[in-house]
C-alpha cells in the first residue's frame, strides 16, 4: 500500500486527480469504478474542470458505478445513478453507452449482479477503483463482517450507514435498507485501488484498515493485500496511525528512489 498524507481535503482531490489524468494518458479507453458520497466530490469536481479545459477526453472512458440502494429507480432524485450524472457525468463528454450502473429495480438481482461482474470482465476489467470509507470500515456497500471474497450482491445497511446517509433524504424512514454493491472481492481484482479519506470522524477507520489485522470486522483492511492501492488522506484522517512519519518519509523519498531506479536501467 502507498499511503499518501495531504495537508488538506482539496490537496487529496489533486492527488486523486493526477493519478487518473496520468492513467488516462497512457490509456485513453481507461475504465474506472466510481463510488458516491461527500468523498469523491472534489475529485470528480477537478476531472470535469480538467475536461472544461480541453485537457481530459472522456469519450473513450468506461465508467462503473460501486453500488445503488434497492428499490429506488435510476431516476429517483437520491440514487446513486442521480447522483453521479448531477456530481460528474453530466459534466463529461463521457458515451452514454459507457456508463454502467447497477439497476436499483432488477427483475431478477442475482442475474442482474452476475451480469454487472461480466461486464466488468468484457471491459478488461476495472484499471482504477476510486473508493470512499465508511466509519465502520466498510468499502462500496460492504458492511462488516462482509465476505472478504464476495461478489456483487445485496447487502443490509448498518444503522450506521442509514444515519450518516439519511442527510440526503427529507425524513430518514425513507432511506432505503438494502442495497447492491460490489462485493470486496470484485473490487480486489481492480488493476488499482485509490482510497480517499478525509476528516477525524474516518481516522479510526484508518487506522484499523491500515494497520490493524486484516478482518471481515473492517472490510477496507483486505486492501493490505492489494498490490497496487493507493491511500490518499488528510492530517485529520491520518491522525491516529501510528507509522505516519514513516508513511510521509516514504512518500517524501519516493521521487529519489524512481530516480534511482532509472539510472540503474
Ligand atoms: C458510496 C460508497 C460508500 C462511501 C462511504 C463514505 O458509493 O460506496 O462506501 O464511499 O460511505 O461516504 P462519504 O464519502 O460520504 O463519507
Amino acid at each position: 500500500m502507498e499511503i499518501i498524507i495531504k495537508q488538506n481535503y482539496d490537496q487529496i482531490c489533486e492527488e486523486a486527480e493526477t493519478i487518473i489524468y496520468q492513467a488516462w494518458k497512457k490509456k485513453n479507453n481507461l475504465v474506472l469504478g466510481l463510488p458516491t458520497g461527500r468523498t469523491p466530490l472534489g475529485v470528480y469536481k477537478r476531472l470535469a474542470a480538467l475536461h472544461n479545459k480541453g485537457e481530459i477526453d472522456f469519450s473513450r472512458v468506461v465508467t462503473f458505478s460501486l453500488d445503488e440502494y434497492l428499490g429506488l429507480k435510476e431516476n429517483h432524485p437520491q440514487s446513486f445513478a442521480s447522483y453521479m450524472d448531477k456530481n460528474f457525468l453530466q459534466h463529461i463528454n463521457i458515451k452514454k453507452e459507457n456508463i454502467f450502473r447497477l439497476n436499483g429495480t432488477p427483475e431478477n438481482i442475482d442475474n442482474n449482479c452476475r451480469e454487472y461482474e461480466e461486464k466488468i470482465k468484457r471491459f478488461g476489467g476495472i484499471d482504477i477503483q476510486i473508493l470512499g470509507i465508511g466509519r465502520n470500515g466498510h468499502i462500496g456497500f460492504n458492511e462488516p463482517s462482509s465476505s472478504l471474497s464476495s461478489r456483487t450482491r445485496v447487502k443490509t445497511l448498518t444503522q450506521e450507514t442509514i444515519e450518516a446517509n439519511s442527510r440526503l433524504f427529507k425524513d430518514k424512514n425513507e432511506v432505503p435498507r438494502f442495497c447492491l454493491t460490489m462485493g470486496i472481492g470484485t473490487i480486489m481484482e481492480s488493476k488499482m485501488i485509490v482510497l480517499l479519506a478525509s476528516g477525524e470522524d474516518k481516522s479510526e477507520a484508518i487506522c484499523k484498515s491500515l494497520e490493524g489485522p486484516i478482518t471481515a470486522s473492517v472490510p477496507a483492511s483486505i486492501l493490505q493485500l492489494h498490490p497496487q492501492t493507493k491511500v490518499i488522506i488528510d492530517q485529520e484522517a491520518a491522525s491516529l496511525l501510528t507509522g505516519k512519519e514513516y508513511y510521509q518519509w516514504v512518500y517524501k523519498n519516493k521521487e529519489r528512489v524512481s530516480d534511482y531506479l532509472e539510472k540503474k536501467k
